[in-house]
């Protein structure tokens, strides 16, 4: 695995004291980063924070192995689910598939089923699947962790009596995986009623940590993708995080410059801009864990903060000609992560084509991938002269290791950045609001649900005066 972290774009003698951080200041955060660190690991040996010991669990590999290889004669593989159950396995599957795996035929995807994603509660989305895909060659997983979410409750009321209709009434067991808590949750009695294969996520895992679950193993292992070798990659970023020391560990320090950043510096918003489309949606994956975790209204005594960099995805180098003007020339409120693939997995020389045109010797004969390294750095070296600050990320080649191993490292990146900004990054207590209005607003009766109701009747007054 070959992960590095280039922050020399990101520091005060590149960018400029106004703009750049300081080593002085983060090593004034040493002492700090210990306490932090001697926390987590403290919470980690009390089985508190899950999440860092997944990548050791063999014994679920074996038998997510074992059941992805049961699903190989079906020509789909449907996930049901939202957010941190949707949300991981996309990433893998956009970094890790072909880029074009839905589209192979199923010679070349050497048999392994098409993957779809529903991340939504969009009735075209849904309903128009069901025009791409034949029910009758698909198996659906079903993921949530709370056993509750109504976006992913929906889509499976939905299927389910697509199943029922389409395939037959007792084909539940064979068409219908589940992936949620042991014992709590709407979901579980179901799957246990109706002997559904499981798998579980456990307690002391969320959501936007699932990703080295069942959550992200089974639909990456599903269509191919060596979920070992993903480990194995996780378990040797584990052996960099575990440094304690601020300027060793490549996740302590990330963290402390994005918070230094944000902070000190006035950069409120934290890009993250792989240059390679398998890796886009790790910026998306990236952009929930960084909001969700780190945006928080209080810290951990209870004082109201408001806190938390605002996360954006961007894509090299096509949004180089789409957001880099406001990233050059825009307020200067934002730190840039360029994500750099050294190698890419493809070579795709350009043809030394319009040899009357001069103009383009420059591109002659050249890799298409040379070409995107060097947008790469151009982008660095614009936003560096315009004493914008940014960090480089660099991967020698994007494989199951290395993807691995960045994940890793922007979990406990953001599990130690929860420690700066003095927060606890493991709760989610404005996506639960929004949860529980939507509920009340559907109409469901709980007492809670009542008085939730309520409280938006009342907005909804308030909102009325003044609409055109
Ligand atoms: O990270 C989180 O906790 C959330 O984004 C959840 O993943 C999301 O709300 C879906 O929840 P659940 O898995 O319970 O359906």
């Amino acid at each position: 695995m070959t992960v590095r972290l280039d922050y020399n774009a990101a520091l005060a003698d590149v960018v400029g004291a106004r703009h750049g951080v300081s080593l002085r200041s983060i090593e004034a955060l040493r002492a700090r980063a210990e306490a932090i660190h001697n926390e987590l690991v403290q919470r980690r040996e009390n089985g508190d924070l899950g999440f860092f010991d997944l990548p050791y669990d063999e014994v679920l590999v074996a038998a997510i192995k074992a059941y992805a290889r049961s699903l190989k004669s079906y020509e789909n593989f449907v996930l049901l689910g939202i957010g941190g159950s949707a949300l991981g396995p996309i990433c893998l599957h956009t970094a890790l598939a072909h880029n074009y795996h839905n589209l192979l035929t199923p010679q070349k995807r050497k048999g392994f089923p098409r993957l779809f994603v529903l991340d939504n509660s969009d009735p075209e989305i849904l309903r128009r699947l069901f025009d791409a895909i034949d029910v009758g060659k698909t198996v659906f997983n079903v993921v949530t962790k709370s056993g509750a979410t109504p976006e992913t409750m929906a889509q499976l009321m939905t299927v389910v009596e697509l199943i029922k209709r389409k395939v037959s009434p007792k084909a539940l067991s064979r068409r219908l995986i589940a992936t949620t808590d042991v014992a709590r949750g709407l979901l579980r009695p179901f799957a246990d009623g109706n002997q559904l294969a499981s798998f579980v996520i456990p307690d002391n895992v969320g959501g936007r940590f699932s990703v080295f679950t069942a959550v992200g193993l089974l639909p990456a292992a599903v269509e191919g993708i060596p979920i070992d070798r993903l480990l194995a990659g996780a378990r040797e970023m584990d052996q960099r995080c575990r440094r304690p020391d601020l300027m060793k560990n490549p996740a302590y320090l990330n963290a402390a410059i994005h918070y230094l950043a944000d902070t000190k510096k006035g950069k409120s918003i934290s890009v993250m801009m792989p240059y390679s489309n398998a890796l886009r949606d790790v910026a998306d994956w990236g952009r929930q864990l960084w909001a969700e975790s780190l945006g928080k209204a209080v810290d951990r005594q209870g004082r109201r903060v408001n806190v938390g960099q605002t996360p954006v995805k961007a894509l090299g180098a096509t949004d180089q000609h789409s957001q880099m003007q406001l990233y050059v020339e825009g307020p200067n409120d934002k730190i840039v992560t360029l994500i750099q693939v050294e190698k890419y997995r493809a070579k795709c020389a350009i043809p030394k084509t319009f040899r009357d045109v001069p103009d383009l010797d420059f591109l002659k004969g050249r890799d298409m991938g040379e070409l995107l390294n060097a947008e790469l750095e151009a982008a660095e070296f614009a936003l560096a002269k315009a004493k914008r600050p940014s960090v480089r990320i660099v991967l020698d080649e994007i494989s199951p290791e290395n993807v691995g191993g960045l994940l890793y490292m922007l979990e406990v990146q953001t599990a130690f950045a929860g420690g700066l900004y003095n927060i606890n990054a493991f709760d989610q207590p404005g996506v639960e609001e929004c949860k529980k209005a939507t509920a009340a607003l559907m109409g469901r009766q709980t007492p809670a649900d009542v008085r939730k109701a309520a409280e938006i009747a009342a907005f909804r007054e308030k909102k009325k005066r003044r609409a055109l």
